[in-house]
């Protein structure tokens, strides 16, 4: 389901109306207007109240005939003196919030309404973004449809001056929601949905948009040599796919960047089993190949003057008769080989001939990989942001800025000499563990074995930011799509020139 998002230049007649109001804001134009509309009942109340417009503070007052005829909120924002885009997509997330559900229609005011530097269209936009967000449901498994009903208001208002120019714009930005709306679906599946051949058939979805996608089966990666991602799918009565993603928006003859992405569709540990308890998150564990696929749809839908390629390595991880044991040794496709010590270790295993074979397929510019790849990065940042790895400082400032402009943020983590030292073999090229000290960054050094000569690469690690447990502003509980908006920002920045 998707909630109508519109800008208009007045104040609607019905519904809930909200105001934003900074501290001590309450001589700003925009509530000046409204109060004049509602017979200076605005200013009243908030005397009354003693609302001042400190942030979290927010007053609910009658709609008056003609304006609002539910209610009208005043919504506190504190001192926004430095306020950003992510901020006024936190905005938007938190106005739809505060009234979806009760009220049919609701619209919040911007005309006149300056935060930090952004007015106009520079604010309405990212505000209209963060309500779009907010606004994800994933309710097809909810069939009583009278619960359904109660999920989403009708439609959402962005009051504004600048409506022409936001809602040419908005078109862009509402096709990279869309990609995070793909994301969090395919995160959100349940696994007995999901599992390898079901992920590929979505992404073949992705040919509508003028990509083109290519799946390789188990046989057809046995002939490549990918017995690093095939020992991890062995266990199961799911076959891997291995899906490539190509979206040639720039010119012909630009080397593509690549996106690589891991898709455990579900990660019981294999042999090396995982405890009962919370294992039910290891839906989430394709987090990184479903921010590649709704990065491409992203891309694609609104066509990027870029060349780029996503590659989703997908397999289940399960322990059966035929899985394989700690202690196996498999051949990557690289040629390299790797003594399987925890079947658990399995996403860096499926990364290895991903990236093997994106180099050799593709000879991409720059590669960046986002994989839920282990539980010490969550360990080390929480939930707020992804851990990045890179020895390319050019790379890694650029992910960065990325980061920073699409709120979908990033911490530098170190990846050194000492790490490779720890996934030495005894008896093979390596091993796929290093050990619990510093996981993450071994993790990431099993995984630099992979890239051949100066492919400049970086590795994300999300398994704390895929999903969320509580409600964020822009983002309700459950799947997040993280890495989406990160992945186009770094695109429209860095390549389309
Ligand atoms: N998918 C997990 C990592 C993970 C854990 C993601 C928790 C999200 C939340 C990964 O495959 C895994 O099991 N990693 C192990 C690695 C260890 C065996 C070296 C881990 O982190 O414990
Ligand atoms: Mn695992
Ligand atoms: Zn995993």
């Amino acid at each position: 389901m998707t909630m109508k998002i519109r800008f208009v230049p007045e104040m609607p007649s019905q519904g809930a109306l909200i105001v934003p109001v900074l501290q001590d804001g309450l001589a700003g134009a925009a509530v000046k207007a409204v109060d004049a509309k509602a017979g200076g009942a605005v200013l009243r109340g908030a005397k009354a109240a003693g609302f001042t417009g400190k942030s979290g503070q927010s007053l609910t007052i009658p709609g008056p005939d003609g304006l609002a005829e539910a209610v009208i909120v005043l919504m506190g924002l504190g001192k926004a003196d430095t306020f950003s885009v992510p901020d006024a997509v936190k905005l938007g997330g938190k106005a739809f919030a505060a009234i979806n559900g009760k009220y049919d229609h609701g619209a919040l005011v911007l005309t006149d309404v300056t935060l930090g530097e952004l007015s106009g269209a520079d604010l309405a936009v990212p505000v209209a973004m963060g309500a779009r967000l907010r606004s994800y449901t994933f309710d097809q498994y909810r069939v009583k449809t009278a619960d359904k009903e109660k999920i989403l208001m009708e439609g959402f208002a962005l009051v504004t001056d600048a409506g022409d120019a936001a809602s040419a714009t908005f078109a862009q930005e509402d096709a990279v929601a869309g990609g995070v709306t793909v994301a969090r679906d395919l995160v959100s599946e349940p696994p007995n949905i999901l599992h390898p051949e079901s992920f590929a058939e979505r992404c073949q979805a992705l040919e509508s948009l003028g990509c083109t996608v290519t799946v390789l089966d188990e046989a057809k990666m046995a002939e490549l040599g990918m017995g690093s991602l095939l020992g991890v799918g062995q266990g199961s009565v799911r076959e891997s796919r291995l899906v490539a993603m190509e979206w040639k928006g720039g010119k012909p003859g630009d080397k593509p960047v690549a996106f690589i992405g891991k898709g455990v569709t579900f990660d019981t540990g294999g042999i090396s089993l995982k405890p009962g308890a919370g294992m039910e998150d290891m839906k989430f564990d394709m987090g990184g190949a479903a921010a590649v696929t709704g990065a491409m749809h992203a891309l694609a839908a609104r066509k990027a003057k870029a060349n780029v390629v996503g590659l989703i390595g997908l397999v289940e991880n399960m322990p059966d008769g035929n899985a394989q044991r700690p202690s196996d040794i498999v051949t990557s496709m690289s040629g390299q080989t790797i003594e399987v010590l925890n079947t658990d270790a399995e996403g860096r295993l499926v990364l290895a001939d991903v990236l093997t074979y994106a180099q050799k397929t593709y000879s991409p510019a720059v590669m960046v990989d986002l994989a839920t790849l282990t539980g010490a990065i969550i360990v080390a940042l929480a939930y707020e942001y992804g851990g990045m790895f890179t020895t390319d400082d050019a790379l890694a400032d650029a992910l960065s800025v990325a980061g920073t402009q699409s709120g979908e943020e990033l911490w530098r983590m170190p990846l050194g000499k000492a790490h490779d030292e720890m996934i030495k073999s005894d008896i093979a090229d390596m091993k796929n563990i290093g050990g619990r000290d510093g996981g993450s960054s071994s993790a990431a050094a099993f995984l630099a074995r992979f890239v051949e000569g100066d492919t400049p690469w970086a590795h994300l690690d999300i398994a704390g930011t895929a999903w969320t447990k509580k409600d964020q502003d822009h983002c309700p509980k459950g799947a997040t799509g993280y890495g989406v908006r990160l992945l186009d920002q770094f695109i429209r920045n860095g390549y389309e020139g």
